[in-house]
């Protein structure tokens, strides 16, 4: 890092940053003054409406001009994937101490790459804590962003819905793709006390923000999200500590169907008990962690072929995977080893990975279903495909695995890979080789499985190892872009 002048060093910056969730402009100075070599306590950080520091509140915005500029030696800033997909969350957040966190972090990272893997460390947990926060906000609006029609006098620009949330973080922005791609087809506002977001059918627009009194009261669509909650209504799952975690009574208010709740809960006991009966007892919350998931697949019972004499295989890779790959269930030198994709297929799978110039350490790699189901011939056991109902009651984990993974892109491998990600059953040749938009925003790939290819030979077995790997190509493209 090259050297800078004394008098430089000693001073203080202010940097004022235009929107509160605006993490590339963030990142953009930051790079700057790690190149120049400027100490995290010598910067103030000050988000619009925030007071900053007592150094920062002397200062105007638009001082930005008397930032150092790098020298043209600068070293390039260090900053790994770990780091950069949790800032971009953590600079979510309505602590106002975030941008100072990151930077701080960012500055420790250039003299030890390793940081980020240090769990006790207070900086690398706080970063973390706040990630946690802003992905669980982004959560709850997901689930409980409710829209109310309203009567408009412009009849020609059809219906118009309207809804209310409170986020407890800078969230909105960031979530404008999810709610635009659910509900591309109808005109909509969300409207909430950090600023509004409107979409007519073709253009996001963005508004100032607004008060729970702009926005509309009941109408007839609550009948409907009535019951639908019902119909969907577990009681068999009804924990109530855990319901107010996960729909804290906060949210009430502004969803129609909460005023159903205590008479579920009523009911539950009754209804549970027919459900029993009937064999339909569902799972209960989602684990938390990877390794939760991991312990409950060797309990699994769930399905006929959880109960042969086999382990359950667990997906392998970091949490953070750009990149998830899913298989359809593992083999029987899986099985053994308790790791997916070790075998002949996993082998020919490695082998076009890296062709394509994909790391598959980089990858979380898994599969649609978690136990090996086969039929036992002499001494061997020979593979047999899982069923639909396998499959779908499988989905719970993959579906567990991918919220905490939170890949942007999932590669399935085969048929029952993709019925696994899509719960319904696609044609490969159909799908593959353009992205099918999932509904966290991810987007799932289909290709072949390679065990596909290890059964054809000659002529038919090469047109399909070039067609697997003009879909690895485009993954790895896509990848890129998306990076
Ligand atoms: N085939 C799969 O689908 N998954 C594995 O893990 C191994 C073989």
């Amino acid at each position: 890092m090259s050297a800078l002048p004394q008098a430089r060093l000693a001073s203080h910056y202010v940097v004022h940053l235009p929107e509160p969730d605006d993490f590339d402009f963030w990142r953009e100075r930051a790079r700057a003054l790690v190149q120049c070599g400027v100490a995290p306590e010598h910067i103030a950080w000050v988000e619009p409406g925030g007071s900053g520091d007592l150094f920062a509140a002397s200062a105007a915005p638009g001082d930005e001009h008397s930032l150092p500029v790098p020298p043209a030696d600068a070293r390039p800033v260090r900053a790994n994937r770990r780091f950069v997909s949790l800032a971009r969350n953590a600079a979510l957040h309505s602590d106002p101490e975030r941008f100072a966190l990151l930077y701080r972090l960012l500055w420790r990272l250039q003299a030890n790459s390793r940081m980020m893997e240090d769990k006790a460390d207070p900086d690398v947990r706080r970063v973390e804590e706040l990630d946690k926060n802003v992905r669980r906000d982004s959560h709850k609006m997901h689930a409980f962003v409710r829209f109310r029609l309203v009567e408009t006098e412009d009849e020609e620009a059809g219906e118009h819905y309207i809804a209310w949330f409170e986020p407890e973080h800078h969230i909105l922005r960031a979530n404008a793709g999810f709610f635009m791609r659910r509900f591309a087809n109808m005109r909509w506002s969300i409207l909430t006390p950090r600023g509004s977001l409107h979409w007519d059918g073709t253009t996001m627009s963005e508004g100032p923000p607004a008060q729970r009194s702009d926005a509309p009261g009941g109408d007839p669509m609550e009948d409907l999200w009535r019951s639908y909650y019902a119909s969907i209504f577990n009681p068999a799952r009804l924990k109530i500590g855990a319901m107010l975690k996960e729909m804290p009574k906060k949210y009430w208010k502004n969803m129609p169907e909460a005023a159903l709740i205590p008479e579920l809960i009523a009911g539950a006991q009754t209804r549970e008990a027919s459900m029993v009966e009937k064999g339909a007892l569902e799972f209960e919350e989602r684990p938390e962690t990877l390794a939760a998931i991991d312990k409950a697949i060797h309990a699994c019972r769930k399905c006929p072929i959880g109960q042969l004499d086999n382990h359950a295989v667990m997906g392998e890779g970091p949490q953070d995977a750009a990149l998830m790959i899913v298989g359809e269930q593992p083999g029987d030198q899986e099985d053994q080893a308790g790791r997916p994709f070790v075998g002949p297929a996993g082998q020919l799978l490695d082998a076009h990975l890296e062709q394509a110039g994909i790391d598959r350490r980089d990858a979380y790699v898994t599969n649609a279903v978690k136990h090996f189901k086969y039929v036992q011939r002499g001494k061997r056991r020979l593979h047999q495909n899982p069923g639909a109902k396998e499959i779908d009651t499988c989905r719970w984990w993959i579906e567990s695995e991918r919220a905490l993974v939170q890949p942007k892109l999932v590669l399935a491998l085969g048929a029952s890979a993709a019925r696994g990600m899509l719960g319904k059953t696609v044609s490969i040749s159909k799908v593959r080789g353009s992205p099918i938009p999932l509904e966290d925003g991810s987007e799932l790939w289909v290709t072949a499985h390679p065990s596909y290819l290890l059964r054809l030979e000659g002529a038919a077995r090469e047109e399909q190892a070039r067609r697997f790997d003009a879909d690895l190509a485009a993954v790895r493209a896509r990848l890129s872009e998306l990076a």
